[in-house]
């Protein structure tokens, strides 16, 4: 598994000691922030916890991911053979934090995220990669752990309508404090999401918890969106 570094924050900036230099950095920290909505605005979220979906028929089941060369926490480049491709569509810097209803952060929680690709398919052994259907640039599934602080990052496209589904990203997490618990991701004020099955059966005062609130990448990010979430689970 390779793992590159991501490059959606700005590199922290050493403390400085002058009056002026002090709000210089406060003006660049303000516009930091409005580049890339900060942590206060995840930790402001309802602390109600995700709703808990099933997997649905396209989670790739392990025997079958372990013949990959890649599932790490980039899936937009997938390497198959001697080839790293990178994926069709927008690609998204997601940036999450995993914290229960109490607002602690939990440390390595394994989380898990998969969708179908900018071509619409999944990528799932169920699922015939006929050629020219499918994007094998995008790698379809990724997993990787929260840090210390609760903190963990992906980089995927922007979720795209699936038939009959709003754009949605499926999520698992696991760990010992709670378990597994899988759910899905949907984009905030996406018109696709009042007539879809899964989005009306959440009730309102909990979907918040599952509306990434997308906004543009950084430039020099490489990215074109980025989302900040907290993926609040039951304490
Ligand atoms: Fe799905």
């Amino acid at each position: 598994m390779s793992h590159r570094p991501f490059t959606l924050m700005p590199t922290p900036r050493p403390l400085a000691r002058s009056p002026q230099a002090q709000r210089r950095l406060l003006v660049l920290g303000a516009a930091a922030a409005l580049a890339a909505p900060g942590w206060s605005r995840a930790q402001t979220q309802p602390s109600r916890p995700i709703v808990p979906m099933t997997d649905g028929p396209f989670y790739p089941p392990r025997a079958w991911r372990e013949r990959w060369t890649d599932w790490d926490a980039d899936l937009t480049r997938a390497e198959r053979g001697d080839t790293p491709r990178t994926a069709l569509g927008e690609h998204l810097g997601l940036s999450l934090v995993v914290q229960d209803t109490r607002g602690k952060t939990i440390d390595s929680a394994e989380v898990e995220i998969w969708q179908c690709d900018a071509l619409a398919a999944y990528h799932h052994p169920a699922v015939r990669a006929e050629a020219g259907r499918i994007d094998t640039g995008f790698q379809g599934f990724g997993s990787t752990r929260s840090d210390a602080r609760g903190e963990l990052r992906f980089r995927t496209i922007r979720p795209v309508p699936y038939p009959g589904r709003t754009p949605h990203i499926h999520v698992k997490l696991r760990h010992a404090s709670f378990g597994e618990l899988s759910s899905q991701l949907f984009l905030a004020g996406d018109p696709g999401n009042a007539p879809d099955f899964l989005w009306r059966r959440v009730p309102e005062a909990d979907r918040a918890a599952l509306a990434l609130n997308l906004s543009p990448a950084p430039a020099g990010s490489g990215l074109r969106w980025a989302a900040r979430h907290a993926l609040v689970v039951p304490a």
